[in-house]
């Protein structure tokens, strides 16, 4: 599946608004398990029995060991033709907005730079005393759980299952879900909200949706295109393909 597509009927220009929205899939490609695919164990845990602030508060140095081995996955894996993708995105168009739920950095990595990370990063952690993020820890922690200048405990910067998203990050990614033109959903299953309801919020208020994925999702049915395929093997083109319509 190369991409490209016939955008022709969007009614796309130079001043549209385009925006991305990502989850896992998007660095499946990288080496980098998804949450709800094969191999999303890690010692006998699943995801979402660490991803808790109960989890936490009853052993801090397991969850932190959890983290710690996925920011070790992390940092050794390259953005992938799909990050890249998204980057030209957002230095060719003039409005444009990347949401993504990722926490992996990869987007970062791949120099996007505008970009709202709904879930937090993996690679920021927070005090629990004083609030102070920090994105300087080395990978491996040297100490785990890690402590703050101020020798408070550092959380993961990351929304854990229960917890609220971080306020600005939500009205940002709704406003733009609610305003743009083209919305492209890609490695996504489009469960966990409310990253899920984006599309929908984008749809409703007029704009094109299209997804891309080698599976179909329960967004699939209202998206006005479902490109069935890997992430790092069609964004190019479709990229490509909104460009074309975009460039001024
Ligand atoms: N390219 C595109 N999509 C892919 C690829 C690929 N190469 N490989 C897998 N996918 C798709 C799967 O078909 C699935 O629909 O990516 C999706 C991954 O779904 P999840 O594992 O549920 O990941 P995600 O949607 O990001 O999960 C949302 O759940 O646990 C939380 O906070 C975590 O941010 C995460 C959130």
């Amino acid at each position: 599946m190369s991409g490209a597509a016939d955008l022709s009927s969007f009614g796309l220009g130079s001043d549209s608004f385009i925006t991305v929205l990502t989850g896992a899939g998007v660095s499946a490609e990288c080496g980098i398990p998804t949450f709800r695919g094969a191999g999303g164990l890690w010692r006998t845990y699943r995801a979402e029995e660490l991803a808790r602030p109960e989890a936490f508060r009853e052993d801090p140095r397991l969850v932190w060991e959890w983290y710690d081995y996925r920011r070790g996955i992390c940092a050794g894996k390259q953005p992938n033709p799909a990050h890249h993708a998204i980057t030209r995105l957002d230095e060719k168009v003039s409005d444009f907005l990347l949401i993504t739920q990722n926490v992996d950095n990869l987007h970062g990595r791949a120099g996007t730079r505008r970009l709202v990370e709904l879930h937090g990063n993996l690679f920021r952690a927070r005090c629990l005393d004083c609030g102070a993020v920090t994105s300087d820890l080395p990978v491996p922690l040297p100490e785990i759980p890690p402590h703050c200048t101020c020798g408070g405990m550092l959380r993961p910067d990351i929304v854990w299952f229960g917890e609220a998203l971080p306020e600005k990050a939500i009205r940002e990614a709704s406003e733009a879900s609610r305003d743009c033109d083209l919305m492209v959903v890609a490695g996504t299953s489009a469960v966990v909200q409310p990253a899920a309801s984006m599309p929908l919020l984008a749809k409703q208020a007029g704009a094109h949706v299209i997804e891309v994925n080698p599976d179909p999702t329960p967004l699939t049915p209202y998206v006005d295109l479902h490109l069935e395929g890997k992430a790092g093997e069609v964004m190019p083109g479709l990229v490509d393909s909104i460009l074309e319509l975009t460039s001024p």
